[in-house]
């Protein structure tokens, strides 16, 4: 049988993998149509809306562009599978809460409850995607539930083809991608849904940038792909603190060490910690899978990157608390920036939360401003989603509209997140309008610390000691 030409799409999962890869298909794939469909009727309403349900550059020109053409969204999951010949799988796959594996394992109980929906609705074959971010072997699982229930005529391929896009350059990452990724079955059937898979992709990455392996590559190379960008941060955070203690400063150490070509220089921007939905439960995956795999070893190199990560977060904390006469008891702290990164409004994981929660036990008064975060995300990070009764903390949370605002006779700011705008501000003014001695600590490098100094602001910044 030769490969089959895909004509409709359904992606099961509408959030910030599944819509703007699905969308970008469509934009590029005018003849195919692409349904995108979700349990959750208020992310697909803001689809259908002018106001998407993620802040993502260059998203929504790509949305309207194909949006009502052959772009659809949709809460009608059973329709989107059925009329489907090739489906994507992009459901969250968070870490387990409780049971076995807690803490470290991936939740895989969306992913297989859409599987298990695509086997039951399903009236003809299918190409199911694995596109979630998964441990290795899953797709053996899917393919098990899916042969266990599917009718009479039907069979399924599976595919595994991992997303790589950035949050913040997603569209970007989409349009030219490093590479696609297609893991496959090695029979000639898995071979000729890959090839399907990748007619889809070639309407506009070269071939070349298509790489087609095994299944169980595909799966493992995402995870893998996770833990060596989040070591990379590590390394550079821990260098961090030997730089503070020596007087070094990170961003030279950084420069010099990148200029190697055989290492790079992206990736290696000291931080107050990488966040995210990936990182961190991906690399717990990882550990997890070792530990299974009776690598112990292996699990306790992994699970050191996640480990530095967590201590330059409390390390950074607890430097804000003894700059500031070891107590911020009642004192009034601006946080810049909520989301774990610039450009994006995604708060999972933030650094952001876990340096305000610290702040918060410290008795302080936080102000927090950023200018893609709702004041509702912010309220449910700082509840953790309700588990944390917002009552006590309200007094000493407040979520402004400005920046100013937010530094407003602040005794200390904290920058958590490297937006652009945050390097432009008139910092002359915000000065004049805080108590002496200002202090700024700038957890993301971004700011002029010479500039600052010179104004009057006292300047702790990650990784570069007291000199300037
Ligand atoms: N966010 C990223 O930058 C990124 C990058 C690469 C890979 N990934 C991986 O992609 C996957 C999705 O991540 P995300 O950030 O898009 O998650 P997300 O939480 O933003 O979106 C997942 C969506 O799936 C929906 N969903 C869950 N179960 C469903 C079901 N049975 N039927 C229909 N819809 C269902 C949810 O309502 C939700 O809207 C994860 O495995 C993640 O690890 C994420």
């Amino acid at each position: 049988m030769a490969p089959i030409q895909v004509k409709k799409i359904c992606c099961i999962g509408a959030g910030y993998v599944g819509g703007p890869t699905c969308a970008v298909i469509a934009l590029k794939c005018p003849h195919i149509q692409v349904t995108i469909v979700d349990l959750n009727q208020q992310r697909i309403d803001a689809w259908n809306s002018d106001e998407l349900p993620i802040y993502e550059p260059g998203l929504d020109e790509v949305v309207k562009a194909a949006r009502g053409k052959n772009l659809f969204f949709s809460t009608d999951v059973d329709k989107g599978i059925e009329e489907a010949d090739l489906i994507f799988v992009s459901v969250n796959t968070p870490t387990k809460k409780s049971g076995i594996g807690a803490g470290f394992a991936a939740d895989l109980k969306f992913l297989q409850l859409a599987t298990r929906r695509i086997a039951e609705v399903a009236k003809s074959s299918k190409i199911v995607v694995e596109k979630s971010t998964v441990p290795c072997r899953t797709a053996d699982a899917m393919r098990t539930i899916l042969e266990a229930n599917s009718k009479p005529g039907c069979s399924f391929d599976i595919l595994s083809n991992p997303e790589f896009l950035a949050e913040g350059t997603a569209i970007e990452d989409l349009f030219a991608p490093d590479r696609v990724l297609i893991g496959s079955l090695q029979t000639q059937q898995g071979k000729d849904a890959c090839e399907a898979l990748t007619q889809v992709y070639a309407n506009w990455v070269p071939r070349e940038r298509i790489l087609t392996v095994g299944l169980w590559s595909s799966e493992l190379s995402k995870l893998a792909a996770n833990a060596m960008l989040a070591q990379r941060i590590s390394s550079v955070n821990a260098l961090s603190a030997i730089c503070e203690a020596t007087g070094a400063n990170i961003d030279e150490v950084a420069y010099a060490v990148g200029k190697d070509t055989r290492m790079g220089s992206k990736f290696l921007k000291a931080s107050v910690g990488f966040g995210g939905s990936c990182f961190q439960k991906d690399i717990l995956n990882l550990v997890y899978l070792s530990e299974s795999l009776h690598l112990p070893e292996v699990a306790k190199y992994w699970r050191a990157v996640v480990e530095m990560n967590e201590y330059q977060k409390s390390r950074f904390a607890n430097k804000v608390v003894d700059t500031l006469f070891n107590t911020i008891t009642g004192k009034k702290i601006a946080i810049l920036g909520w989301a774990f990164k610039k450009d994006t409004g995604d708060t999972r994981e933030s650094p952001a939360i876990t340096l305000a929660n610290h702040f918060l036990n410290e008795k302080a008064r936080i102000n927090i401003y950023d200018p893609q975060v709702s004041k509702d995300q912010i309220w449910l990070d700082l509840t953790d989603y309700g588990d944390i009764p917002a009552e006590p903390i309200k007094p000493h949370v407040t979520i402004s509209q400005s920046v100013e605002e937010a530094c407003h006779n602040a005794e200390a700011i904290v920058v958590c997140t490297e937006w652009d705008e945050f390097k432009k501000l008139d910092w002359q003014k915000i000065y004049d309008n805080c108590p002496r001695p200002a202090f700024v600590f700038d957890g993301r490098l971004i700011l002029d610390r010479k500039a600052l100094t010179n104004i009057g602001f006292k300047v702790t910044t990650i990784g570069t000691g007291d000199r300037l």
